[in-house]
């Protein structure tokens, strides 16, 4: 089935504080969007679509055209929203085509391998959404203000990340759902489900963190560093 990757990329990157939307920062000669393209493309999807923070499509073109080489056909930029929710509808209307699977992706998960991006259009069947996930190794607790109000099992519990895979015509039903409610949820996956249909984990990688904070792209830059002797 043809798969299309909408890789959202139009936050602020207001916590990661590079004075630079978050897409543009460089990890090292290349930004946070090239990495994440570079990931996309080496996945052989069938269309890209970038969601850029209005003002920023045009960097968006080039970081597109650069990892898409010969593949350029495949890619376009769209303007993105003011919350991530209505980056990813924006995204959605662009597809264009006869695409089956819908994967959403963070930008900010740059260095996310490739394998992943497989595993979870591999995964989503035409009723089925995916996400990869990793275990929590935090002990979580409950609280309010200052107060611990009760201890979490965190072995009940996953930590979602992206891409995360779905079948087309749900996907683009759910969000015509989300937008005449009104709410706005925390992922794809939580507002697939909210229109009742299943979600199934896969395992998620390391590699596939969100750079939200200067720690994240110190630890970004330190993957990508160059093996020293
Ligand atoms: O802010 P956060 O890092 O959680 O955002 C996750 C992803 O959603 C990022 O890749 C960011 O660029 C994207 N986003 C977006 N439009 C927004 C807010 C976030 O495309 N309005």
């Amino acid at each position: 089935p043809q798969t299309a990757i909408i890789v959202v990329a139009a936050g602020s990157g207001t916590r990661l504080g590079a004075g630079a939307p978050k897409a543009f920062v460089g990890i090292d000669a290349h930004s946070v969007l090239r990495h994440a393209l570079d990931g996309v493309f080496a996945a052989a999807p069938a269309q890209v679509v970038v969601v850029a923070r209005p003002g920023f499509e045009g960097d968006a073109e080039t970081e597109l055209r650069e990892a898409a080489g010969d593949r350029r056909e495949l890619g376009r930029v769209v303007t993105g929203g003011a919350t991530r929710q209505q980056s990813v509808a924006a995204g959605l209307a662009a597809l264009w085509g006869d695409v089956e699977t819908v994967l959403v992706h963070d930008a900010a998960r740059a260095l996310t391998p490739p394998t992943q991006i497989d595993a979870v259009a591999a995964a989503v069947t035409p009723e089925v959404g995916v996400i990869p996930a990793l275990p929590v190794v935090d002990t979580l607790k409950k609280v309010a203000e200052q107060t611990v109000v009760a201890a979490v099992d965190r072995s009940e519990l996953a930590a979602a990340q992206t891409p995360q895979g779905f079948p087309r015509p749900l996907l683009e039903a759910a969000y015509a759902e989300a937008l005449a409610s009104g709410i706005e949820y925390t992922d794809d996956a939580a507002l697939f489900a909210a229109s009742g249909h299943p979600v199934r984990r896969i395992p998620g990688s390391e590699r596939a963190f969100k750079i939200t904070t200067p720690d994240d792209l110190e630890r970004a830059r330190h993957l990508l560093a160059p093996e020293r002797p």
